[in-house]
């Protein structure tokens, strides 16, 4: 099968959200160190009621209705996910459940966990099976979920949860780029959940940040010599990636990235070959003599310098990309997704077809790929006979793809601001209640979004059920 890629996407955050800016006074922090420092804006968690099991049914039927798939049509599923509520059965088994009034069994795939990298691994598994002899030519569903919660702490503001379905196919409006790819992994002690009965991780902040920023040099160099290489290119630079999106802890985390980007750019000498209009704010990089890309992690006048001049790019390829990053936070495994997802709806329609997208996927411990998706070059307006289909789906097309996260931006603003004082305490709930048996979550359904799935038990044996609102 050719263009095998993404042709549909649905994206599920919590219905409740704390406002960083009152965080910040809640906190005692200097004004402006969430919302200015980091760049966040507003933080989604999940009351006791919802768990990883709740997100992940949610968004996984919320894609099968807006679609109109039945679930026989479904080969493979597979679940990228670091919240851990079950250390031998899958999410992807409680998915299951979703598919009984089908009767169909027949589904590969289970769970995939790395910190924040799970979603892309399970992403990178259902296009190699679409690709591979073993397909069976249904399609393939990938989910990556997580509630990210941190102790009280510099680190809990950093926090967020979500979820994020994709479904995978051939003819897709976004085709994953083959043999565009490039890995970096090694062992890391930066971020990890050794207490399972936590919910929180130990987090070294200041190597994870390190962890990250050197899990992004080592891709993308190694993605421009592998990208010349199979485009038969010269060179390899920032300009041949029309939007550029990084996984996002935090708004300014990625900000610094794509500045980043820019200084391999300049070790690489590659900036004399960006098109005229995009050298601008380059002039006084030139004073800037020898950089060792190791020695500059935390070289705050080289970080500054490359910020200025990388401005009006960050602007172009990457800023629109951060809407739900910066009003629901890093939702973990999605949050390289939502990126996509935000890109896709602040982006005019006219302006994606036949573009290139530059994708970092960072997880802890340390995990971390580039790749790249090139939209369609066909929009794929609806038909406009009138006439109802027959038979069917409709085919998948960028316009079904983009005509369905629409409803992101009401979404977001239908959702319910929680004081910090409310939103403490029921962090301070999950986290007695986290390995509890035997019990009925205190929240009510009240608060969510109608559709969504919730917790109505565990029940002395650790069995969970669920309903839907
Ligand atoms: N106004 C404006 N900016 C401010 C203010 C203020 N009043 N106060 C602080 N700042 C700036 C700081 O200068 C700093 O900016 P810089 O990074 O450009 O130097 C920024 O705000 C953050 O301040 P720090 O003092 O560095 O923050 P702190 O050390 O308290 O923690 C951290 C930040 C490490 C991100 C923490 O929240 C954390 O550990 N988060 C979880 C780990 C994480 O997300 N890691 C990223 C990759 S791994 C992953 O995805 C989980």
């Amino acid at each position: 099968p050719d263009n095998v890629g993404i042709l549909a996407i649905e994206v599920y955050f919590p219905s409740s959200f704390v406002d960083q800016d009152k965080l910040e006074d809640f906190d005692g922090v200097s004004k402006g160190k969430y919302t200015k420092g980091l760049g966040q804006e507003q933080m989604g968690f999940c009351h006791d009621n919802e768990d990883i099991n709740s997100l992940c049914l949610t968004v996984v039927a919320r894609l099968m209705e807006k679609n109109h798939i039945n679930y026989t049509e479904i080969g493979r599923l597979e679940v990228g996910t670091e919240t851990i509520i079950d250390k031998s059965k899958s999410v992807k088994s409680v998915l299951m459940q979703l598919f009984d009034d089908s009767g169909n069994y027949d589904v590969e795939g289970v769970d995939t966990s790395n910190a924040c990298y799970g979603g892309t691994s399970a992403l990178f598994n259902a296009v190699s099976w679409v690709e591979s002899s073993a397909w069976d030519g249904r399609f393939a569903l990938v989910v990556c979920g997580d509630i990210a919660v941190y102790a009280s702490g510099n680190a809990r503001c950093t926090g967020g949860a979500g979820a994020i379905a994709m479904l995978v196919g051939p003819s897709a409006p976004l085709v994953i780029e083959s043999g565009l790819r490039a890995s970096y992994m090694r062992h890391a002690y930066d971020f990890y959940k050794p207490d399972l009965t936590s919910e929180y991780p130990i987090v070294d902040g200041k190597l994870s940040v390190q962890s990250y920023i050197t899990a992004l040099d080592n891709c993308y160099q190694t993605f421009c010599q592998k990208a010349s290489k199979k485009l038969k290119t010269k060179s390899f630079n920032l300009s041949h990636m029309d939007f550029m999106m990084f996984h996002s802890p935090y708004c300014k985390l990625v900000q610094k990235s794509l500045a980043r980007i820019v200084l391999n750019d300049f070790v690489r000498k590659e900036l004399q070959n960006y098109p005229e209009e995009d050298q601008s704010g380059f002039d006084h990089l030139s004073n800037i003599k020898d950089v060792s890309l190791e020695d500059s992690v935390f070289d705050k006048n080289i970080e500054k310098a490359f910020m200025a001049a990388s401005e009006r790019l960050f602007s172009a390829k990457t800023k629109q990309s951060l809407l739900l990053s910066r009003r629901v936070g890093n939702m973990y495994t999605p949050s390289l997704y939502s990126c996509l997802a935000s890109l896709l709806i602040s982006t005019s329609l006219n302006d994606l077809p036949g573009k290139r997208i530059g994708l970092f996927s960072y997880g802890s411990g340390l995990a971390a790929s580039m790749f790249s998706i090139r939209v369609t070059d066909q929009i794929g307006l609806p038909e406009v006979s009138g006439l109802p289909k027959v038979t069917g789906h409709p085919t998948f097309t960028l316009h079904s793809l983009v005509s369905g996260l629409l409803d992101i931006n009401h979404r977001l603003e239908q959702r319910t601001q929680i004081e910090p004082e409310e939103f403490t305490a029921v962090l301070e709930c999950r986290e007695k209640h986290h390995t509890a048996s035997n019990y009925s979550p205190t929240a009510t359904p009240e608060l969510l979004f109608p559709g969504t799935f919730h917790l109505t038990l565990v029940d002395n044996k650790f069995r969970r059920t669920y309903q839907r609102k």
